[in-house]
């Protein structure tokens, strides 16, 4: 095709990130599928919540109207959840301090825009990590800088992040992206990459993603008292079983928040994600019950993926699991593992598939088997 004459040329070569398998056609993802590629919850909420919604949804929401532009009980009620579940006192974040986006990749491109658009700045990645950081950041004409991890337990490489910021001058690094725990490889920050963020000058925002938090049990909220140039982001995505609503949202210093406001568009949540977002709060703790059973699940499937000679299975600290082939057992172009996913795929589980290692989110207990199954019958 020939290129649009009106179009940015350097967007011709970006390859976007790819949401749903199901989204490569005009078909949508077949729901028979075990969808175990995008960290999902496979749990739906429960049926009394979803009465409640459509109760709203028929009595509450005027459609004809704007969604609340200014999302204050929304925001309260998240302030009043981050500092319950980071132990704090319940005055330590309030409305000030949070930002809610259409899904926490909203905010990532807010935090982009307000950083480094226009030569200002570029931003730092560790890979394998969430993509979404550096394809927004193309996107928007940003340049991406990225480092490796340590090949044993994905940490950053740290040296090599040191000599990046040195280096890397017009524009310099102005944001860092990491994940806490990370995906792919599901691990947390370590002591010495926390050391190092601390270490940054003001003049580079640090970006912590907790999308995982609920599974992890690990925040670093209580550190962005001290370091007001962090933001942490979170998303009601993953735990809270609300991906189809789009929910995110960031902590951070209210000045830093007053920015996020000014960027994002005016009517950026529709109301129906306004009030599930709000509905999954007041329900926590009915929803994050089945978290115990996510983990046990996760244990599960290690422990029967690791008894296969030539796996790799790094430990996990959120929803989904990390897998490699064994050092000995690679080949170069990784056949074992596009074999893996394609077998997978076609007996009906979805899993991501990644240059170096296969991502598969824990699903239900009878998913979480036939993956196991397949798996183990595919490499027998
Ligand atoms: C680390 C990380 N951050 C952010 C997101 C996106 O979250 P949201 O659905 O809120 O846009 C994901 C989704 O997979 C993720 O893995």
């Amino acid at each position: 095709m020939q290129n649009l004459k009106f179009i940015r040329s350097d967007l011709s070569q970006l390859n976007g990130y790819k949401p749903h398998p199901g989204s490569d056609s005009s078909e949508p993802v077949n729901i028979q599928f075990d969808r175990l590629d995008t960290n999902e919850s496979p749990l739906d909420l429960p049926p009394e919540i979803k009465e409640k919604l459509a109760f709203i949804y028929q009595q509450i929401i005027e459609t004809n109207r704007y969604p609340d532009g200014g999302h204050e009980s929304l925001k309260n009620a998240i302030s009043e959840y981050v500092n319950e579940s980071a132990n704090l006192s319940n005055s330590t974040f309030t409305a000030a301090n949070i930002s809610v986006g259409n899904g926490s990749d909203e905010l990532i491109r807010s935090l982009l825009i307000a950083t480094c658009l226009g030569g200002e700045g570029s931003i730092l990645v560790a890979n394998p990590t969430f993509s979404m950081y550096a394809i927004l950041a193309q996107t928007l004409g940003i340049s991406v800088v990225t480092i490796g991890r340590n090949q044993h337990n994905f940490e950053t490489d740290l040296e090599a992040a040191k000599s990046a910021i040195i280096q890397t001058q017009n524009p310099p690094i102005r944001v860092v992206f990491v994940v806490h725990p990370n995906s792919p490889t599901a691990n947390c920050l370590t002591a010495a990459e926390i050391t190092w963020l601390k270490s940054l000058p003001e003049e580079i925002l640090v970006v912590i993603d907790e999308a995982y938090f609920e599974f992890s049990q690990t925040t670093l909220a209580a550190e962005l008292l001290q370091h007001p140039h962090w933001i942490i982001l979170r998303t009601f995505s993953k735990a809270f079983r609300l991906a189809a609503m789009r929910v995110g949202y960031c902590i951070a210093h209210p000045q830093a928040i007053a920015i996020l406001e000014k960027v994002r568009l005016p009517y950026n949540l529709p109301s129906f994600s306004i009030a599930s977002a709000l509905m999954a709060l007041e329900n926590r703790q009915l929803l994050l019950q089945s978290i115990p059973q996510t983990l046990n699940e996760r244990t599960k499937v290690i422990t029967a993926l690791s008894a296969h000679s030539i796996l790799e299975i790094t430990p996990s600290r959120t929803n989904f699991i990390y897998l490699r082939v064994k050092p000995g057992y690679q080949d170069a172009e990784n056949h074992v593992l596009t074999n893996l996913n394609q077998k997978l795929r076609s007996q009906g589980t979805l899993i991501r598939l990644l240059p170096n290692g296969l991502r598969i989110t824990i699903g239900t207990p009878a998913e979480n088997n036939r993956t196991i199954e397949r798996i183990q019958a595919a490499l027998s």
